[in-house]
């Protein structure tokens, strides 16, 4: 991949940049800015070289529809803040608004187009469509930057199309992740113990199978582990449950024993009643209780890991040497119900090992908690990107960088 050090000068250089900065929000109040601190290296070494610099990013997904609860303004108001300067949103994509927006660019200006995803060809499956689209973003830039490392594994206009018409770069956030991520997947220092959590079984299947070829020990907590506690035969009450995916997990299961890997499963649960938590004011109704992971009450659920389970998973992290964490235990925006995600977060800030903390809710709980990114070895802006680079996929934003 090219570097942006390969170009160093961008005096009067129109630089279209790629930027995740798909952020959490409550209202229009962002509750972690990690995405838009990860950016600033390079737009901080763009602007120092002069260029003119114009972001292209998505919130959400408003699948190709204008929906203002998706606009990036608060995203422009923080970026300001945090580069301290102004940037000027555009009012559009690749409309009057973003052309002129563009033109009264000087050297070292920042401009912020809006959400990309509000134009239909953004995330099209038709390559035309989207191409169509990559040519009126190639005409608000004279180079191309990628460094939205967490929508690499996305083949999109602003990520993967746009790269092909314009002399392509990468910055250096994506280039941090991905010297990262290799450093996992080639010779990492052992014991290597990956954490995953989170609630999709279904997403992490190949992220599994191929981390049990690589990793010594895998965790598996959340929401998923139900489906693995299940597939052995266990009563899980109303947690959640996938039953297209027990033979996968029965067979992961089987593959550790035959390979003399390590796979844990919590041992105790945090169980509430059933529609006991309102998701959309993650509030709790109801009463706790811990109960062997062995002998769950058909009438609860499982929303985190109970105590013992903490102090397994913690004291395997303790003895690691390269620890990779994505996924939640619990419910961690509950606080009762944060205690799982919490004492992974400790073990990690804890122990000597190199330790990468991967995926957008993870990332986001660390922070909350209140630990500083400089208290683990790496925290990945991406989420699905990292796990599908874990899994040996090939990412359509990184491939195209290489070719460039
Ligand atoms: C993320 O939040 O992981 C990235 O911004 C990608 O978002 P997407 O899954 O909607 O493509």
């Amino acid at each position: 991949m090219k570097s942006i050090d390969d170009l160093k000068d961008f005096t009067g250089k129109r630089v279209l940049i790629r930027c995740d900065f798909n952020v959490p929000l409550q209202g229009d109040q962002i509750t972690d800015d990690g995405r838009i601190r990860a950016a600033l290296p390079t737009l901080t070494a763009l602007r120092k070289g002069g260029a003119r610099i114009v972001i292209m990013a998505h919130m959400g997904r408003p699948d190709g529809e204008v929906n203002m609860k998706y606009s990036l303004a608060p995203v422009a108001k923080r970026l300001g803040e945090l580069m301290g300067v102004e940037v000027a949103l555009a009012g559009d994509v690749v409309g009057d608004s973003a052309t002129a927006t563009v033109a009264a660019l000087g050297d070292g200006d920042i401009a912020l187009l809006e959400n990309v995803r509000f134009e239909p060809g953004e995330a099209s499956k038709d390559d035309a469509e989207r191409y169509k689209l990559a040519q009126k973003y190639a005409q608000l830039g004279d180079i191309f930057v990628s460094d939205g490392f967490g929508v690499v594994h996305r083949k999109q206009a602003s990520v993967y199309d746009v790269a092909k018409l314009l002399p392509a770069y990468s910055g250096y956030l994506v280039q941090a992740e991905v010297d990262v991520l290799r450093k996992l997947t080639v010779e990492p220092e052992r014991p290597y113990v990956v954490i995953l959590g989170g609630a999709k079984v279904a997403d992490k299947l190949a992220v599994i199978d191929n981390l049990l070829k690589v990793a010594d020990t895998l965790i598996i907590g959340g929401g998923m582990s139900y489906t693995f506690m299940k597939a052995q035969g266990y009563e899980i009450g109303k947690s959640l449950l996938d039953e297209t995916k027990l033979d996968d997990c029965s067979g992961y299961i089987k593959q550790a024993e035959a390979t003399g890997k390590k796979l844990l499963l919590p041992v105790d649960a945090l169980t509430v009643g059933e529609n006991a938590v309102d998701f959309s004011t993650f509030t709790l109704g109801g009463d706790i209780v811990e109960t062997d992971m062995t002998a769950l009450p058909s009438d609860r659920v499982g929303c985190d890991i109970g105590e013992k389970s903490a102090e397994l998973f913690a004291s395997e992290i303790a003895g690691a040497k390269t620890v990779f964490w994505n996924g939640p235990m619990g419910i961690f925006e509950i606080d009762s119900l944060a205690q799982g995600t919490k004492a992974i977060a400790k073990a990690l800030v804890d122990s000597d090992a190199f330790s990468v903390v991967g995926g957008g809710d993870s990332a986001a709980a660390v922070r909350v908690f209140g630990y500083e990114d400089s208290q683990f070895g790496h925290i990945s802006t991406g989420g699905g990107a990292s796990l599908e680079y874990l899994e040996g996929k090939e990412l359509p934003g990184l491939a195209v960088l290489e070719e460039a």
